[in-house]
């Protein structure tokens, strides 16, 4: 096994334990400094975790909520395939709940509600087993999507490479391993750079710390240093900074939805840095699996925005309030980058360019 396979074994984002008890999930609002696993056994622990992001990127809450519906429907007692199918129906809709803006979680537990739907007559105890393979298959097709956005992306870089030198990537937020079964969307291309024999120093990869919840500093710096990969952190307002110097070559984000006309929805900041990328002539590309393209939503003004907390803004991580008291603070989750400032869509079926609708359906998305 590889370094970067024993890393990635390491930080596996949510597996199914053998007795299909719970779902297992590495806690992510513990790292960087502590890796501890947690079961999750309820429907409300699971809620919980994707709302207070234990688990969290928008491939990873998908595959979540899949194997957790899974595992909550086989502890359904009932034989009655009406009974079941309207406790199911209840349970989705709850799970669903969780977080509003990354399309996976719908897409996922659409996709396991069509399973149960499409075995109506079928012995109780064969659907349960049929959801806990749906589940397993969303969770494979996904490291085969991220690595194929992987050797797209890597692509990318390889018209980048000049001389020797190294290459300069911008990351926002964390779209890596733990935001995925494996590969991750935006970190994909420097793993798969990896896996065709780069070195770590080939590439340079500048993480923007991500305020208000810090993940670019504690999990895409994190993941990216531990799979020996040169990379430095930077506060979010210090990119423009960056590509001023010129040590910006390409931008990789991930994406939570994507709307039709090719307006992304990801971490609050994204907007900003691609404005950014657009006035320094930066490329600035979207990694994305296709679950997450959105046809229903026609714009970015149509994808809904989770509002948090303001205490992420006023208090967390801070020794002490570093905010008067009464103040109001603003906090969306997410925002989203116009289309027009995309050089292009990186999905697992190819690389979407604007006209975006057009070249979803030309990629059969
Ligand atoms: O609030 P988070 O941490 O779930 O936000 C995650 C992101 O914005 C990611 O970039 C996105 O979900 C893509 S993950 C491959």
């Amino acid at each position: 096994m590889s370094n970067i396979d024993e890393f990635f074994e390491k930080v596996i984002t949510v597996r199914l334990p053998e007795d299909r008890e719970s779902i297992d999930i590495l806690d992510q609002t513990l790292l960087p400094g502590t890796l501890k696993r947690i079961n999750l056994h309820t429907k409300e622990e699971v809620w919980d975790a994707i709302k207070k992001l234990k688990v969290r990127g928008a491939p990873a809450i998908g595959v979540s909520a899949a194997y957790g519906i899974a595992v909550l429907a086989n502890k359904f007692a009932t034989d009655d395939y009406d009974e079941f199918y309207k406790e199911f129906k209840e349970l989705k809709d709850y799970l669903a709940s969780s977080r509003p803006t990354a399309v996976n979680l719908f897409w996922a537990l659409n996709r396991m509600d069509d399973k149960a739907k499409e075995l109506k007559g079928e012995p109780v105890s064969k659907i349960k087993e049929i959801l806990f393979e749906e589940a397993q298959k969303i969770r494979d097709e996904d490291v085969a999507i991220s690595r194929n956005i992987g050797e797209l992306g890597f692509g990318l870089l390889k018209e980048l490479k000049k001389d020797g030198k190294e290459i300069g990537i911008l990351t926002h937020c964390n779209a890596g391993t733990i935001a995925t079964a494996k590969y991750g969307t935006a970190t994909a291309p420097m793993y798969t750079a990896l896996e065709h024999g780069w070195k770590g120093s080939d590439m340079h990869v500048y993480c923007d710390e991500t305020r208000p919840l810090l993940q670019g500093a504690r999990l895409t710096a994190f993941e990216l240093h531990n799979a020996g990969i040169k990379t430095t952190l930077q506060c979010d307002n210090m990119a423009s900074m960056l590509m001023k110097q010129g040590k910006i070559d390409i931008i990789f984000v991930g994406c939570d939805r994507v709307a039709k006309n090719g307006d992304s929805a990801n971490k609050i900041g994204t907007s900003g840095l691609a404005i950014l990328a657009k006035h320094y002539g930066i490329p600035f590309y979207i990694c994305a699996p296709s679950s997450t393209i959105d046809l229903k939503t026609a714009t970015g003004n149509d994808i809904p925005i989770e509002m948090r907390d303001p205490e992420e803004v006023t208090t967390m991580w801070y020794k002490e309030r570093m905010a008067p008291e009464g103040i109001d603070a603003f906090n969306p989750a997410f925002d989203f980058a116009e289309h027009e400032l995309i050089t292009g869509i990186i999905t697992e079926k190819g690389i979407a360019k604007a006209p975006f609708d057009k070249a979803f359906e030309e990629l059969g998305i």
